[in-house]
């Protein structure tokens, strides 16, 4: 279990250029085996999430090979319909992996996956999805068990806004004998991008990026290129660690419609934000407490929450955070208290009030987004902290140190500083 030391205190200036998106990769990347052909997909981030779900797929017969950000995906030799157990409970977004093998061979054995330190995470309308797409569903063994000749056309009202059960849906239902209409359909950037390249793939979705998406089932469909779209979340953090610091940082290629919930937050707690056609610039400087609800897109999105509130202990008076998404995304609180933030969670929301002088402190990052929001805190904070199970980190931010140092921050691996104290 790694760890990240930071020496914080820091204003961060200078400019990042964005990754492509975890997210969106991940969706992509599990759509290119619908095919039994050749894919190419530019702008993947190397990031541990995407790692896992390659090697999923590779232990399901698809061959896949990377060259910089650009990874090539065989998917003729997808073979068998049982996702290995222990690297799907390790991510949630193996469950992509019942979309594909149900649209790809009609037949899919998937883990459950795991809940994790944000919430129980359960797939239910994923199951029920593919139930009403006519497959026959059954969990056991800590498996989904899914087996149909043919899936068939339906019309679906997903229960709530779920990025994930859309994706899905919208997989499996490419093949499918007739239409399928899903309602109540997430509009997140990630099942767009599905969506145009699904098109590409030849399939036929429209409306992806409205609240109604339709699929007319094709017979096959076959490989294309495509780039990924940047990585919101990540841009998002990195602008929100200018602010923390009081710096001023430049986001280069990210997509600022994509954040547009943020910048608004970021301007009414007094950050300067400047928008441009490649990128935003933030500076930081005195804030001011806002309150702020988490909502699917294009809302303030829950995966910028528990960043936000590492900003907000800088800010001047209390703030509110309504997370309305997750119910137990707050473990990353008990470790800024451990920075000397002043921070209460009362049931949904959080209450934090500033401004805290933080000092560096041993911490740990418990999930992906609450770790960069310790990494915030860290930044911030006078005096060394080491954040343990850095890992999760990795999970979604590909050369963390490197964009880091860039902004002038002082950040290295535990054990790198370890190995160079002891001479290693
Ligand atoms: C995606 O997760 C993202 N992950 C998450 O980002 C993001 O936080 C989330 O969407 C936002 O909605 C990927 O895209 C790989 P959901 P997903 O289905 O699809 C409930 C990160 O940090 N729900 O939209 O798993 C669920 O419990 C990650 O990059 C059910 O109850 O999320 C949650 O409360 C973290 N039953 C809500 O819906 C279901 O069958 C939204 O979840 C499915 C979801």
């Amino acid at each position: 279990m790694g760890t990240l030391i930071v020496s914080g205190g820091r204003r961060l200036r200078g400019a990042v250029r964005v990754a492509g998106g975890k997210n969106s990769s991940l969706a992509v990347i599990a759509a290119a085996a619908l095919a039994p052909d050749v894919s190419t997909l530019d702008n993947v981030p190397a990031c541990r999430d995407v790692a896992t779900l390659v090697a999923i797929l590779e232990a399901l017969g698809v061959r896949v090979s990377r060259a910089g950000g650009r990874l090539t995906i065989d998917a003729r030799g997808l073979r068998g319909h049982v996702a290995p157990y222990d690297l799907c409970r390790s991510m949630r977004a193996s469950f992509y992996t019942a979309g594909v093998l149900l649209g790809r061979s009609g037949r899919a054995q998937v883990p459950l996956p795991g809940g994790c330190s944000i919430g129980a995470r359960p797939v239910d309308f994923h199951l029920r999805g593919f139930a009403a797409l006519g497959a026959r569903v059954a969990t056991e063994h800590g498996y989904m068990k899914a087996s149909t000749r043919r899936l068939k056309g339906t019309s679906f009202y997903v229960p709530r806004s779920s990025v994930g059960t859309t994706i899905n849906l919208m997989m499996a239902a490419t093949t499918a004998r007739g239409t399928t209409v899903l309602q109540n359909a997430a509009r997140e950037p990630e099942v767009v991008d599905c969506a145009v390249f699904l098109n590409l793939m030849g399939a036929r979705v429209r409306g992806a990026g409205t609240d109604t998406i339709t699929i007319e089932g094709v017979a096959t469909l076959h490989g294309n290129a495509y780039t990924i779209i940047p990585d919101r979340l990540e841009a998002g953090t990195y602008l929100l660690a200018g602010a923390a610091t009081g710096g001023d940082v430049l986001v280069e290629g990210m997509i600022p419609e994509h954040v547009t919930a943020l910048l608004t937050k970021l301007e009414e707690a007094g950050a300067e934000v400047v928008r441009d056609t490649d990128g935003v610039r933030v500076r930081g400087g005195e804030l001011r407490a806002v309150d702020v609800d988490t909502a699917p897109y294009p809302g303030f999105a829950t995966d910028l929450h528990p960043q936000m509130v590492a900003v907000l202990t800088q800010a001047r008076g209390t703030s509110t955070i309504r997370e309305t998404i997750f119910e137990a995304r707050f473990a990353y609180t008990d470790e800024l208290r451990r920075m000397g933030a002043d921070i209460k969670v009362e049931g949904e929301s959080v209450h934090v009030t500033g401004p805290a002088r933080l000092t560096g402190a041993p911490v740990e990052a418990p999930d992906i987004r609450g770790g960069a929001a310790v990494l915030i805190g860290a930044l911030a904070a006078a005096g060394d902290t080491e954040i343990a199970q850095v890992e999760n980190l990795d999970r979604g931010y590909e050369g963390l140190e490197a964009k880091l140092t860039a902004l002038g921050a002082r950040v290295a691996r535990g054990g790198a500083m370890r190995a160079a104290e002891a001479g290693g």
